[in-house]
C-alpha cells in the first residue's frame, strides 16, 4: 500500500515539475508553450534559445506606449534612458521568462488568468533599477492599478501628485516589491548564490536553477506535510486490521 501511495506521488510530483520549471503563464501575450525565437530584439535577446515571447512581443516590449499594455512610462516627465532600460528588461523578463512556474498563481483580471507572486530578485539587479531611476518623478506607488485610463494610455489619476521617486520609493526593496503589486519579492541574494532570479543575463539562462531550487524545497516540504498527515491515517488503519 505504502509502495503503491509513494510512487504515485513521485510520479505525480515529477510530470508537474517538468511542466513548472519549463512552462508559459497564461497571459496577455505568453506563447502557449516555450521554444526557441530566434529573432528576439535587443534587451530580450538572451531569452532567444528558449522563450515565452514571441518576436514581435520582444520588439514592442522596448516601445513607448507600445501595443502590448498602451502602458505610458512618462506619466511624470520622460523616464530616463538609463531608467527606462530597467523597465524594458523588465517586461523582457515578464513576457519571455520559461522560468517562473513556481511563482504562477491565478488571478482574476480581464486582461489574464495568471500573474507572478513573489519571484525572488538578485539584489544587484534590484538596487541597479532604482540606482538608475531614483532621480525620476512618479505619481503612483502601484503601477498595475488606480490609473486614469479614460484617454485609452495611463495617466496620473486626479488628486495625485508627481513626487521624487526617492519620495514614493525610500528604499530599492520598497520600489522592486510595490511597483507590480509583489509581482517580486526583494532579496539580499547576490547574482552568484543560485537562490535569486536574475533580469540581466548573458549567456545561457541562470533562472532555470534557480526556480528549480524553490520548486524542490516545495515539493519536499508539501511531501513532508503529506507524510505527517497520512502517517497517523495509516497507522490507526494497521491497528484496525489487527
Ligand atoms: C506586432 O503585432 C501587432 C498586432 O498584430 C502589430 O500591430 C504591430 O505592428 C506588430 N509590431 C511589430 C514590431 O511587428
Amino acid at each position: 500500500m505504502w509502495l503503491v501511495l509513494t510512487s504515485l506521488l513521485a510520479l505525480s510530483s515529477g510530470a508537474l515539475s517538468l511542466d513548472k520549471l519549463n512552462m508559459c503563464m497564461d497571459a496577455k501575450h505568453h506563447k502557449v508553450d516555450p521554444g526557441p525565437e530566434g529573432q528576439l530584439y535587443y534587451q530580450c535577446a538572451p531569452w532567444r534559445e528558449n522563450a515565452c515571447c514571441t518576436a514581435n512581443t520582444s520588439t514592442e516590449a522596448h516601445n513607448d506606449n507600445s501595443y502590448l499594455y498602451n502602458f505610458n512610462w512618462n506619466h511624470c516627465g520622460t523616464l530616463s534612458p538609463q531608467c527606462k532600460r530597467h523597465f524594458i528588461q523588465d517586461t523582457c523578463f515578464y513576457e519571455c521568462s520559461p522560468h517562473l512556474g513556481p511563482w504562477i498563481q491565478p488571478v482574476e483580471q480581464s486582461w489574464r488568468k495568471e500573474r507572478i507572486l513573489d519571484v525572488p530578485l538578485c539584489q544587484e539587479d534590484c538596487h541597479s533599477w532604482w540606482e538608475d531611476c531614483k532621480h525620476e518623478y512618479t505619481c503612483k506607488t502601484n503601477w498595475h492599478k488606480g490609473w486614469d485610463w479614460s484617454s485609452g494610455i495611463n495617466k496620473c489619476p486626479a488628486g495625485s501628485k508627481c513626487r521624487k521617486w526617492t519620495q514614493v520609493y525610500p528604499t530599492p526593496k520598497s520600489m522592486c516589491e510595490q511597483i507590480w503589486s509583489n509581482s517580486y519579492l526583494y532579496t539580499t541574494h547576490s547574482k552568484t548564490s543560485g537562490r535569486c532570479m536574475q533580469l540581466w543575463f548573458d549567456g545561457p539562462n541562470p533562472n532555470r536553477k534557480v526556480a528549480a531550487y524553490y520548486f524542490n524545497s516545495a515539493q519536499q516540504y508539501q511531501s513532508f506535510a503529506l507524510t505527517a498527515l497520512l502517517l497517523p491515517a495509516f497507522a490507526s488503519f494497521s491497528v484496525m486490521m489487527y
